[in-house]
């Protein structure tokens, strides 16, 4: 029975209908509820002193806002306590609580004979207020207990509030960079611009808008994608040339197209479900790692400067549509990608350090095994001839893939890398990579729901019911399918 922004107004509303309702069937009740109304007040009133003279020495967590409090409160009505709901809206009501959410659900004790229903319900009420509150309940209540209300960082639920997931980070941004190739060049940084502007005024939903590339700009693609393809054949995993197979003859991937990013992005959304939208430059890792979380993968639309063809000090779009779109084309990869991305919401500081490490040692720079020896599946890798020449030669150290280690290694991106990680398969890292991503401490734990693009936070028991029931549907499915097969 959940009931969602249901406000103090409503509240009141219903403990008086609840009300009239006893006075007509039980006139006993009146007086108990009364004198329980009026022993709340008393109790508000004495709880108001002790706050004050005892700030926090109560046990009771919350998050607090300009004196008033979030708290997730836990108690069951037994059935055989009838008029226990409209006793417990009366303390509700006294304490003026603005309920958030109320759900209910049956629960039965072995010692019970009849079902009971637990509540949960989130509510906002003033800090002073609370022990009175919960000890209130407990009058009328059993089992009513609180659950730690943590802060942490926010983070989008829905698809289209990635609108606002576009921080930059401009450590190597022409404008500013004295090292990048385009910074003395003000017709190539005011090109930059423009087409960076597509990424700023673009909202979720819409089509890419497709960029006229100059013959200058197809002149570099042209000089970059001739030289790579040629090292695929031996040099690259075996999910990222067969995708690249598939985009040459579906999606124009050519030496004298540079591909639009809005084909590229129905091309992989048929493949695994991935989406592209248009990125300025280099993004904050929370708001990017954030996208992944939605299978959305933020790319910037510009190339690099004609000057530098084999080298980017930033993400261009010669690395994303070689180095990344062939690997998210693959199911393995694309879920492994997307469990970092779910990893990182709402995760601490630290944590993002971590997972943007982890990313950066797997996405950007992996190394797998395959049958016939070690190839490469990092996008960095696999737009960079210099680099993935440099890691599968005998100069790097190659370790075999351990997220723990991987996580916390020193990284530096002005040069190439010092060690790559060897994975056994996606499958192999995936699965090692969910081990340590279940590691990381959160208040709740996330789930993307394909259907509604939104990301559905696991924080109490009957949502994790509601979830395991779809996926008692998609057992079933299959299972009825392998019976057909039999
Ligand atoms: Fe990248």
């Amino acid at each position: 029975m959940p009931i969602s922004n249901t406000s103090t107004k409503s509240t009141s509303r219903q403990a008086s209908e609840l009300d009239r309702a006893d006075s007509i069937t039980s006139a006993r009740f009146v007086g108990r509820r009364q004198s329980l109304i009026e022993d709340a007040r008393k109790e508000r009133e004495a709880a108001v002193a002790a706050a004050e003279s005892s700030e926090g020495s109560e046990q009771i967590v919350f998050d607090e806002v300009d004196g008033k409090a979030l708290l997730n409160l836990f108690f069951t009505l037994r059935n055989t306590k009838i008029p226990a709901l409209s006793r417990t809206l009366k303390v509700f009501e006294t304490f003026e609580v603005k309920i958030h959410h109320l759900e209910t659900k049956p629960i039965r004790k072995l010692k019970d004979s009849l079902e009971n229903l637990e509540y949960f319900v989130r509510c906002e009420l003033h800090r002073a207020d609370v022990s009175t509150l919960v000890s209130s309940i407990k009058r009328v209540a059993d089992d009513v207990r609180t659950t730690k209300e943590l802060k942490f960082y926010w983070f989008p639920r829905k698809i289209a509030e990635l609108d606002s997931c576009h921080h930059l980070v401009s450590k190597f941004d022409p404008d500013l960079d004295q090292d990048h190739p385009g910074f003395t060049d003000s017709i190539y940084r005011e090109r930059r611009k423009m087409i960076g502007e597509i990424a700023f005024r673009y909202k979720y939903g819409e089509p890419i808008p497709r960029v006229e590339y100059t013959e200058e700009e197809i002149g570099t693609w042209k000089e970059v994608f001739s030289t790579l393809r040629g090292l695929y054949s031996t040099h690259a995993c075996s999910e990222h040339l067969e995708a690249f197979r598939l985009l040459e003859r579906q999606c124009g991937y050519s030496p004298d197209i540079i591909p639009q990013l809005e084909d590229v992005s129905r091309f992989l959304k048929e493949r695994t479900g991935f989406q592209l939208r248009p990125a300025a430059g280099l993004l904050s890792a929370r708001d990017f790692l954030a996208s992944l979380a939605f299978r959305v993968f933020q790319c910037t639309q510009y190339i690099r400067h004609a000057s530098s063809p084999m080298h980017s000090p930033e993400p261009d779009c010669i690395h994303e549509l070689l180095g990344h779109v062939p690997m998210l084309a693959d199911r393995t990869f694309a879920q492994f990608s997307q469990n970092i991305g779910l990893a990182s919401l709402g995760a601490s500081e630290e944590d993002i350090e971590k997972l943007s490490t982890l990313y950066w040692f797997t996405v950007e720079f992996g190394l797998c095994r395959q049958s016939d020896g070690v190839k490469a599946y990092g996008a960095g890798l696999l737009s960079s001839y210099g680099e993935l020449l440099h890691s599968l030669s005998d100069e790097p150290e190659r370790r075999e893939f351990d997220p723990e280690a991987a996580a916390v290694e020193p990284y530096q991106d002005q040069t190439y890398q010092s060690v790559y990680f060897v994975s056994e398969s996606f499958k192999d890292a995936k699965e090692k990579l969910r081990a340590y991503l279940a590691g990381i401490k959160r208040p709740f734990s996330v789930r993307f729901d394909p259907y509604t693009n939104s990301i559905e936070v696991l924080d109490h028991p009957l949502k994790i019911r509601g979830g395991l029931e779809s996926v008692k549907d998609e057992l079933k499915t299959l299972t009825d399918a392998l019976n057909v097969l039999a």
